[in-house]
């Protein structure tokens, strides 16, 4: 039940209740990775049960893939779909210019390539991922397990000429082994502290061998809808400067709230 929730997850539900409205029947939808997106396909399911909404959704990984399944929503790929109309995800930090961190979920490649296949992409957010600078949360860097400690020490010595403070790089873990991604890839998390000019970096780290993709998404997000804990929304728009304000009720809904996971 909504009264169970923390502040925190009751601004993710309401910020992915709020880009739940933004879907339409007949749309192709890309459907992001990590908890606040596991709300927004809660909700969509909903609306699917409730309305008789259809659209197609294209999932980011997996795990958004059997949860969509799960909710009766109409999965296909990306190859299947081929554009997407809107692409809704979570972030796990943004800039005043809608520069993002992603990846903390380990979705990262999916989720970028699902995004630049959309004509719009919207996070959803609780505000405590609004940051000055990017940097603070650990960029991952999804690297080929072939030649990984060659590529680490590759990444670590080029961000020493890089605009960062920090330049220490881990593997991620799943428990004793390495976390592995969907595409069967390893995640590098750079711990840099504060990012100064997030597109160079992410041009040069792309342009590594060993690294496959990096986690800052530019000049790619068009809106970012803030949940906070009391059910306020905020919606800001990058390309129309426009800054709307809006509250949500919690409404208690068994089906959404007796499975809170991710
Ligand atoms: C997954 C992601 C997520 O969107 C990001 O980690 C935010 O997750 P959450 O909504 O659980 O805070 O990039 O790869």
């Amino acid at each position: 039940m909504a009264g169970e929730l923390s502040p925190i997850d009751k601004a993710k539900f309401v910020a992915a209740k709020r880009a739940a409205d933004l879907v339409e029947t007949g749309m192709r939808v890309g459907l992001g990775t990590g908890s606040t997106a596991a709300w927004l396909v809660r909700c969509l399911g909903e609306r699917v049960a409730d309305e008789g909404l259809r659209f197609r959704g294209v999932p980011t990984s997996s795990r958004t893939a059997n949860l969509a399944r799960d909710c009766g929503i109409d999965v296909v790929s990306l190859d299947e779909a081929r554009w997407l109309d809107i692409t809704i995800d979570g972030a796990d930090e943004f800039d005043d210019e809608l520069q993002l961190i992603k990846g903390g979920g380990g979705a990262l490649l999916q989720e970028k390539i699902v995004a630049t296949a959309s004509d719009q992409m919207v996070v959803i957010a609780d505000i405590g991922k609004e940051v000055e600078s990017l940097g603070a949360f650990p960029l991952p860097c999804e690297v080929i397990p072939f030649g990984w400690q060659t590529t680490k020490a590759l990444v670590e010595e080029t961000l020493i000429q890089m605009d960062v403070l920090g330049r220490n790089t881990t593997l991620r873990m799943n428990g004793d082994a390495p976390y592995v991604t969907d595409e069967g890839n390893y995640i590098l998390d750079c711990h840099l502290k504060r990012i100064g000019d997030p597109r160079q970096l992410g041009m040069v780290l792309n342009q590594m061998p060993g690294v496959v993709e990096n986690g800052l998404f530019v000049d790619i997000c068009d809106k970012v809808i803030i949940g906070f804990g009391d059910g306020r929304v905020e919606t800001r728009d990058i390309n129309e400067g426009t800054v709307e304000e809006d509250r949500l009720d919690f409404v208690e809904s068994d089906n959404l709230f007796s499975d809170i996971a991710d």
